[in-house]
């Protein structure tokens, strides 16, 4: 029986359990202490990581690889991509590419190879510290400083003016280098691709919707977004010429980009699942197991003929609660029983203190729906706006 080595599953990770067994695949998880012993009685082998960072996973990655070399190996998260692309370079198995997973893995990197193949992006500047940047930062406010290799917004603030600059000046003085980028105007998309040795299997535009300035934290995915042809082509076009940069091989991409004036700008690229239950969504959308896919193209499965068209329309919605004490948790029974959701839950209960979100890590609840069309869905997202309600009240 071939074996897939699957590093980090956690509990989104859960549907590449269920489509290595529909495969007939053995499992070899890497995975924290804390959550191996409850994977010990899921798969045939699990080799503990002794930390969270990319250099533990891939530690723990190439252990399990030399005890036991598996077929193929798919990374679940940001932190894993590294120790799977290595683990695939050094065993000869499909994957993203070490050139792909190395890019992927630092912003400033990846700014760096784009700028070299002429992809549109913001103009940017490695700072070694945000002081030596404000005078390249004066002549194009507002500007986003971020860090190098962190996900979910955590670390992501727009500096409107000089004022606001100082003042991230004096609250990052310890944060050494950081990106600072003009910040570019549009709505945000993101473009996801099934890639099989380089070429486009598959893929897919989502519109989506974040808090804005300053630190964006996204609050709504609606997958298969109608844009015009000639938008949809450029798109295709930033989307495949930043895979051709990235020298990206085989497995799951996903481009962020806004739409602005002078055509889709790339924010960054990620080799490895989507968050937000993105593959969910595209899993209703389309009829296809996007994470049975990803596994078969780690494993050199066949994949069926590719999805001609959406089925169907689906959206994420993540409601944010005003930071305080939880005092009620309103509408979830209400919002479950919608015909278009799908599935939706609460991750806070009354007493839980909620700190001001400017993280996706912070968000608390989520919606997932889908409906035949774009009309019906945009019915239950707003009955889902209006209904699910997390109160709070100042502490
Ligand atoms: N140069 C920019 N111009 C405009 N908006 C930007 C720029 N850079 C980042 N943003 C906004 O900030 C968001 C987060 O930035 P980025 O994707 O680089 O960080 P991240 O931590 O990887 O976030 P995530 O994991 O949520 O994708 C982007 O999705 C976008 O909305
Ligand atoms: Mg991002």
């Amino acid at each position: 029986m071939r074996e897939l080595m699957l590093i980090g599953v956690g509990q989104m990770g859960q549907p590449y359990l269920a489509a290595a067994r529909r495969l007939g695949l053995r499992v070899h998880a890497i995975e924290t202490a804390g959550r191996a012993a409850d994977l010990a009685s899921q798969v045939e082998h699990v080799t503990v990581t002794h930390g969270e960072g990319d250099e533990a996973w891939a530690a723990a990655a190439a252990a399990a690889a030399a005890a036991c070399p598996p077929d193929g190996v798919v990374a679940f998260s940001e932190s894993q991509v590294l120790g799977a692309a290595l683990v695939a370079d050094e065993l000869g198995l499909p994957g993203p590419s070490l050139r792909t997973a190395v890019l992927s893995r630092n912003k400033a990197l990846q700014r760096g190879r784009f700028a070299a193949a002429g992809i549109r992006q913001p103009e940017y500047l490695i700072a070694p510290d945000l002081a030596a940047a404000a005078s390249w930062a004066d002549e194009r406010f507002p500007v986003v400083v971020k860090s190098l290799s962190s996900a979910g917004s955590v670390g992501v603030e727009l500096a409107a003016d000089r004022h606001a600059y100082d003042d991230a000046v004096g609250r990052r003085s310890g944060e050494s280098p950081l990106l600072v980028e003009a910040a570019v105007d549009g709505p945000e998309y993101s473009w996801e691709a099934l890639v099989r040795d380089g070429t486009v299997w598959t893929s897919n535009i989502t519109a989506k919707e974040t808090t804005g300035p300053p630190q964006f934290v996204e609050t709504a995915h609606r997958t298969a977004w109608p844009l015009s042809e000639a938008a949809t082509w450029a798109v295709d076009e930033l989307g495949t010429a930043v895979l051709a940069a990235l020298g990206m091989r085989s497995g799951i991409a996903h481009v962020e980009f806004r739409l602005a004036d002078a055509g889709p700008t790339l924010m960054e690229v990620a080799v490895r699942t989507p968050g937000d239950f993105l593959m969910d969504l595209l899993g209703l959308t389309y009829e296809v197991d996007w994470f049975e896919m990803v596994v078969r193209l780690a494993m050199s499965l066949p994949l069926p003929p590719p999805p001609d068209r959406a089925t169907a329309y689906a959206a994420g919605h993540f409601p944010l609660a005003e930071p305080g004490v939880v005092t009620a948790i309103e509408g979830l029974d209400a919002v479950r029983a919608h015909p278009a959701v799908v599935r939706a839950g609460v991750l806070a209960e009354v007493g839980d203190v909620l700190a001001p979100v400017v993280s996706s890590l912070q968000r608390r609840a989520y919606v997932l729906l889908a409906a035949p069309d774009p009309g019906t869905l945009d019915d239950g997202l707003s009955f889902a706006r209006q209904t699910l309600t997390i109160r709070t009240r100042h502490p």
